[in-house]
Order: structure tokens, then sequence, then C-alpha cells
């Protein structure tokens, strides 16, 4: 679905606003509650107790380990400091499901995530629920003179839930795809459509735009402080990269053209063996792909996914074009100009993930979230397939490194006129 202004407005409407009254807060505060833990019960439904525990790379995490680790954010960061009668579930389980706040405390080995078979799942279930009540109890009981700080860091807690629900599913897939009898994770599956439309590309428009996040509404730090930024006279594709325009890329030796690769990027395609996107393989002589819905042969109208920065980049490269910028894909998203800007693929940019002029993390803990991550990550925008509804935003900063491709990462391209 391409993105016009008036949904992209809506995309950033915040749950509870301080204008309501508190008590019609506290009923919006607990709906959004339920809605975003039952969602990620409902992802984990699809998987066994097994499918739970497994941990298929040291990027990736077990189903079980996000979703213990969302609720021992709630119980850190909401509830201990919050709610004075609050008993701590298990006191071993902030040891076990930190995952990288080095103020919260010592923590275990990231890669070590699927030898923890105790707590089991049904463990996990209980701690949830312990969770689950003790938040909901706090969202009712909260005084007013507290309410607007807790209600802001419940708020953290759900967006930070939500991109959990969305590792969670690329993370099982990276699992399945490690099987040889390719699972399914859902049945009902379909590969995503590229949006209707004519193809090509469209001006964006030059000269000094604000970029970043602008209240109300929720955002990260990250995308904040809005500030100006300069658009050269750019034209950015109306749609994604295809798989069929992927394959012209492999049948022209892509993958085998060094002079189409960064030398990071060069040198990732040898050690890793690269010849086609994440999860392509050959099977009766044409390209299948893993997909949640299992082993499909691949679409050539689909948007093309499991691409690395380094890949895309090669391809802007191969096409004669370019990635765009952060700033440019934000000034075209807020125009209205783009096909499946949201809910197919992230999208690579060619900027770095880098502080915006004036930014400074939040003291404390939470102050980790995202600032200590800007060194050697590339953006992309938009959101995926996989993004939880309402979780998306014109001005959101997704961030990974250059090789990483787990993700459901696509690309679009711009040119420069
Ligand atoms: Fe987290």
């Amino acid at each position: 679905m391409s993105a016009s202004a008036t949904s992209i407005a809506q995309r950033s409407a915040s749950v509870a606003t301080a204008a309501q009254s508190v008590e019609a807060q506290r009923t919006a505060w607990r709906d959004a509650f339920r809605k975003v833990r039952g969602e990620t019960e409902r992802r984990a439904s699809h998987l066994s107790a097994e499918d739970q525990i497994v941990q298929s790379m040291a990027d990736a995490s077990p189903t079980k380990w996000h979703r213990a680790h969302v609720t021992w954010f709630f119980e850190q960061f909401l509830l201990v400091p919050n709610e004075p009668g609050y008993t701590i579930f298990d006191e071993r389980f902030s040891f076990l499901f930190n995952s990288y706040y080095v103020a919260a405390g010592p923590r275990h080995a990231r890669p070590q995530r699927g030898l923890i078979t105790r707590p089991n799942g049904e463990e996990v279930t209980a701690y949830r629920a312990h969770v689950d009540a003790a938040v909901e109890r706090l969202i009712e009981t909260v005084n007013e003179k507290d309410a607007q700080r807790v209600f802001a860091i419940l708020e953290i807690g759900l967006h930070h839930e939500q991109q959990h629900q969305e590792l969670l599913v690329t993370d099982i897939l990276h699992a399945f795809a490690q099987n040889p009898t390719n699972p399914v994770y859902d049945a009902n599956w379909q590969a995503p459509r590229a949006a209707a439309g004519p193809r090509g590309f469209i001006d964006v428009p030059s000269g000094v735009h604000a970029i970043g996040h602008e209240g109300p509404g929720y955002s990260f730090d990250n995308e904040t402080p809005r500030h100006d930024e300069l658009i050269p006279r750019v034209r950015i594709a109306r749609h994604l990269v295809t798989n069929a325009e992927w394959l012209a890329f492999i049948e022209a030796g892509g993958y085998t053209t060094p002079s189409l690769w960064l030398s990071d990027g060069w040198a990732t395609v040898q050690t890793e063996g690269w010849e086609a996107p994440g999860y392509w393989r050959q099977k009766n002589g044409a390209w299948h792909v893993m997909t949640l819905g299992g082993l499909k042969a691949v679409d050539p109208q689909s948007p093309v996914l499991h691409v690395s920065y380094y890949e895309a980049e090669a391809y802007a490269r191969f096409a004669g074009k370019h990635l765009p910028s952060e700033a440019e894909w934000e000034v075209a998203a807020r125009a209205g100009l783009l096909a499946d800007a949201f809910g197919t693929a992230w999208q690579w940019t060619r900027s770095a993930y880098l502080p915006y002029p004036g930014y400074r993390p939040a003291e404390g803990a939470l102050g980790e979230y995202n600032g200590k991550f800007m060194i050697s990550q590339m953006v992309l925008r938009g959101s995926s397939l996989a993004t939880p509804e309402g979780h998306e935003r014109v001005s959101y900063r997704n961030f990974f490194y250059p090789p990483a491709r787990w993700q459901f990462t696509g690309l679009r391209l711009a040119e420069f006129v």
C-alpha cells in the first residue's frame, strides 16, 4: 500500500494523550498493554516448546528468551522503581533476561541464550502473567502526580515489546532455515505483492527540509532532534526492487564481479559464499526461498527480501543508481511519493546510523536503548511484513550492520539529476 500523508499522520498517533482525563488514559493504556502483550503470545503460539528454545546464531534469540526479556523490561524499568509493593518474580531472571543494559547489572552471554532450558516455557508464561497483573495494577492505581511519567515508561516498554515481536519472527525464520525439512511457521503466509501503479522514478522536493520526529505521538530518542537537511536534486524509485530484477543481477554475474562491490562487501561474498539473497536456494534448477510459509518458489513479482547493505549497495551500482539517503527517503515518504513505504521490507539507505545534530541519550539505563549503537551500522527506513501493526512511523530509524540479512530487508533506488 502506498503511503499517503493521511496514513502517515495516523501512523504516529499516540495511545493516550495528557489532554485526556487520567481515568481515560488508564483505560487506553490498559487496552494498549493487553493488545501488545497478546500479540507476542499470538506470534509465539505458532511454535512448539522445542521451537521456542533454539538459538540458531549469536544475533538471533530464542522465542522463549524474547517472551521473558520484554517482561523483564517492564519489571526492571516500570515496576521496580514505581510499584512499592511489587514482588520480583524470580531474582535470577534479571541476569538471564537483561539484554545489553550495563547500568541494570550483569547479564548472561548473548550467544548462549539457547542453552537456557530452565526456566521452561511454562515458567516464562507464569512470569508474564505475574508481571501483567502488576502492570495492570500500576496503571489502575498510579497517582495523578506520577501518572504521566509512569505512562511514558509504559509506552517505551510497549514499543520495545513490538520491536521484539518482529525479532521473534525473523529469528525463528533463521532457525527454521537451518532445518532440512523447511518447517512452516504460518501455513497461511503469502509472499508480499508489489503495489500496483506505474514504476519509475519521481522527483524528491529539493531544498531544505525538516527531518525527524515532531510531536505529538511517540518516537524513540534517535528520531530527534528534528533538524534541517539539504535535499539535492534527486529522483527516487516509486517501488521496491523486485525478485525479477534481482534475478537479472544474479544472471549478469552480480555476485562474481568484484568491481560492483565495496571492499568489505566483496570480502563477505567470498567468506560467506553468497550467490543470492539470504534463504535463497536452488531446487530442481529453480530458485526457491525459505519463507514463513516454508520453502517457496521465488516469485519474480515480489519485492526482494533478505539482502544485506552490501548487496543493496552492489545492486544499486549495477543498476547505475544509488541508494537514497535517509533524509531523501523521509521527504519522499512525507510527500506520499513512495509505494510500499511500509509493511513489506525495511529499506536500506546510504546513511550511516549517526546521532542527529544535538542528540543526547537520556540519563540512566534507558539511555542505553539507542545511542550507544550509533557506530558502524546503516539506517533502514519504512517497515516490514513482520512489523506489528501501529509500530511504523515516517521518522523511524531502524539500523543493522552491513552484512546482516536475516531481517526482512530490501531496497529502493535513487538517481541524481
Ligand atoms: Fe530488548
